[in-house]
């Protein structure tokens, strides 16, 4: 079975939600979709036989590292076991020289690191395309399309939903790339953003999304708490936890901090929050959850956050394939 690339992502790094138009990610979706489809079915894939790939993770991943990896390993490639710590990053040694050397031993990069700044340092000296895997506060643009591919299959359209991202809205880069990527390519009826006081979507989010939301009337509602109204209104709710460790250690306990653990009350996810909800709607979280997602709707066919995770690797075989073949 031949699969058919999305031609505009060739050679390409993923860096930002922004560099993705609608034709790009129908693409993404049923070219993941179809993926999807024949690995479920027990066929192997060998697209990308003698490729290699490199993951370079500063900082600690479950799910996108292994994913990434396994994409690669679903479609013929290799993976480079590298690992920053043993790595000679301890030796003091720049993200730039890193990146050169891994670079040189691979055809595509797959970068994680706390500071926002580090993807374009890397993408300033790497040959080959990097895939931005969350930089910082910054953006997690492939979360964000396996987010729209989990909506789409899940509830068979992705315009006119209604959406609640929640928690972290102010660190969380999951919401920040996903906020950017539907509201600039889907008309969505409202988004309703939920942060506790404090950890708000960022003004620089909201001017970048203000445009489209006034263009395609997309209504937009900020609050502190997650009513019954709300919960009801929605399609999706999206989840998040509090990033803590991109807060300064010094706050630990002050402002932001304490204020999510006041505000859990207010935007828990649970069996009693989910009883306004429709029979047709999905809640989703990036995970890891930490407590502001009960496990008592694990269970509830509601819950799509687990195989949010799973889609997560057929859209990442969409991106590599695509940037790759
Ligand atoms: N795993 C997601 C991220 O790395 C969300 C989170 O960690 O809360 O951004
Ligand atoms: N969703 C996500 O990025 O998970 P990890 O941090 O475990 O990779």
């Amino acid at each position: 079975m031949s699969f058919t690339p999305v031609a505009s992502l060739k050679g390409k790094s993923v860096c930002a939600a922004s560099q993705f138009d609608r034709t790009d990610i129908d693409a993404l979706i049923e070219l993941a979709r179809a993926m999807k489809a024949h690995i479920e079915s027990g066929q192997t894939i060998h697209a990308l036989d003698g490729r290699v790939m490199t993951p370079l993770f500063y900082e600690d991943s479950s799910r996108t590292l292994s994913s990434f990896c396994a994409a690669m390993l679903r479609l013929g490639g290799q993976v480079v076991n590298f690992k920053v710590e043993g790595s000679s990053v301890n030796k003091g040694e720049t993200l730039e020289d890193t990146v050169r050397t891994l670079d040189s031993y691979s055809d595509v990069l797959v970068l994680r690191h706390p500071k926002v700044e580090a993807l374009a340092q890397a993408t300033s000296v790497a040959q080959h395309p990097v895939m931005n895997a969350g930089n910082g506060s910054g953006e997690h643009p492939t979360q964000a399309l396996l987010d729209t591919l989990t909506i789409s299959a899940e509830l068979g359209r992705v315009d006119g939903i209604t959406i609640a991202l929640i928690g972290d809205l102010k660190m969380g880069r999951t919401v920040h790339s996903l906020l950017k990527l539907l509201t600039h390519n889907f008309s969505l009826a409202k988004v309703y953003l939920v942060a506790p006081a404090g950890l708000e979507m960022p003004q620089e989010v909201l001017d970048a999304v203000a445009a489209d939301l006034t263009q395609k009337h997309i209504a937009l509602e900020q609050v502190h708490a997650l009513s019954p109204a709300i919960v009801a209104d929605c399609d999706v709710l999206y989840a998040t936890r509090l990033q803590k460790e991109r807060f300064p250690a010094a706050a630990a306990g002050a402002d932001p901090v304490a204020a999510f653990q006041k505000a859990k009350e207010d935007i828990l996810i649970n069996k009693a929050r989910l009883e306004s909800a429709k029979e047709k709607m999905i809640v989703m979280h990036p995970l890891p959850r930490v407590d502001e997602l009960s496990t008592d709707i694990d269970s509830d066919p509601r819950a799509a956050y687990f195989r949010q995770m799973k889609y997560g690797l057929f859209m990442r075989m969409a991106i590599l394939y695509s940037v790759l073949a």
